[in-house]
């Protein structure tokens, strides 16, 4: 009953730019493309999270798609493949062997570069045809005399951006000391990670950072699932401020239930509570969980939340444990039930992006997010007076 009443009102369909399509192949010059709606789903001057602006989030690296979606989004597997991030459509196109992301408007009159298609090592516009090269510069301009000048303001805007953990990541402004965030399983021989389906949720990156930090819903939003009462009372634990992330340690009352694949509240006397669960939050969006399941499985799960705009967010994923053959399938089912758990209520808040700390009400056990919050906020005030204050913001450290 309650799975129909959430799939009925709330499940939420991403809308057609995001998705790969194998339908059509917007790289082929012969064929028409069809027609997609490329327009952010926000107003752009809605209010990101705690009154930010999307100016400040542009100094961050964010995933606008993993490798595997890239690749087969045409059948040339070099884009060109549109994507939104932070209000903004991108471009994401492979010029001589290199990911490149470029602002989506074509120096000419502003057409989508999606629409076109690879020449070469280039990237042809398709509605007057000029083709910019690996710098983003134009070197083509088909509708000029022979020896004509290329205008030297004919030029793409390019962005950051670069493949790690086979997730394509761009930064909109540099200048500031960002990293994309260390990410230890990808790196050790003892574990397997997997690639989750990314999801396109209608809540802000910071809605989602909130969601999955927060242990104090698992009684009741994952009830059965990852816990339930009397398992619900939550110390303000202590919260770790490192330079660029936060750390705190977490009970979950989880329990390694014997004959059960799936880590869960305990169901008997032979159920073996878990140890905490520790959260690295890297600022602002990314979020790192490590714990015990088992004397001979450490699992982490990796996640971060790109904010499509300022109520949309896509969340990219991993879940790795230690290697010990169990099936991908086994691991990714769990974190799908989770997460069908978790969107009707993250979908739900309101406002969609976190507005004023006086329109709602916290309680000492909502400390990592409150402390959470308040860096968020400072980080907003630091961007807004340059890349030295946010780098200063960025570094400081303390104990809460
Ligand atoms: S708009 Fe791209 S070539 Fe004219
Ligand atoms: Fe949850």
């Amino acid at each position: 009953m309650a799975q129909n009443w959430l799939h009925a009102n709330l499940s939420y369909h991403p809308p057609e730019w995001i998705t790969s399509s194998d339908m059509i192949d917007p790289g082929s010059p012969c064929k028409p493309p069809e027609y997609k709606t490329l327009v952010p789903l926000s107003k752009p001057d809605v209010a990101y999270d705690l009154g930010s602006t999307a100016e400040t989030w542009k100094y961050f690296w964010h995933v606008a798609a993993t490798v595997k979606e890239f690749r087969s989004h045409t059948h040339g597997a070099k884009g060109p493949m549109t994507t939104m991030l932070l209000g903004e459509r991108i471009v994401l196109v492979d010029l001589g062997g290199r990911i490149c992301a470029f602002d989506d408007k074509c120096a000419h009159r502003g057409a989508s570069l999606g629409l076109g298609w690879i020449e070469g090592d280039q990237l042809r516009c398709r509605y007057h045809g000029w083709c910019y090269n690996q710098a983003g510069k134009c070197t083509d301009i088909p509708s000029q005399q022979e020896g004509d000048a290329i205008p030297a303001r004919a030029k793409l805007k390019e962005y950051e951006c670069e493949v790690k953990y086979d997730l394509i990541w761009v930064r909109m402004k540099g200048g500031a000391d960002t990293t994309i965030p260390h990410f230890p399983a990808w790196d050790s021989s003892e574990m397997t990670c997997h690639l989750g389906e990314p999801y396109l949720w209608p809540a802000s990156a910071g809605r989602r950072i909130g969601n999955f930090t927060d242990v104090t819903h698992f009684a009741y939003g994952h009830q059965g699932t990852l816990g339930g009462p009397p398992h619900t009372r939550f110390r303000p634990y202590p919260v770790t401020q490192h330079k660029k992330r936060l750390e705190f340690q977490v009970d979950t009352f989880l329990a390694f239930n014997a004959g059960d694949a799936t880590y869960g509240p305990p169901t008997g006397p032979d159920s073996k509570m878990l140890g905490p669960g520790t959260y690295h939050v890297h600022m602002p969006f990314t979020v790192l969980l490590f714990f015990k399941w088992s004397e001979t499985r450490d699992t982490q799960i990796f996640m971060h939340a790109t904010p499509i705009d300022a109520e949309n967010c896509r969340s990219y994923w991993y879940t790795c444990h230690s290697t010990d053959g169990s099936s991908e399938q086994e691991h990714l089912a769990l974190q799908s039930i989770v997460l069908t758990e978790d969107l009707p209520l993250v979908a739900s808040h309101r406002p969609r992006a976190i507005g004023e700390s006086r329109d709602e009400v916290s309680v000492p056990a909502d400390k990592p997010d409150i402390i959470w919050r308040k860096w968020m906020r400072e980080i907003a005030m630091a961007a807004m007076e340059g890349p030295e204050a946010l780098n200063r913001t960025l570094n400081e450290t303390g104990e809460y």
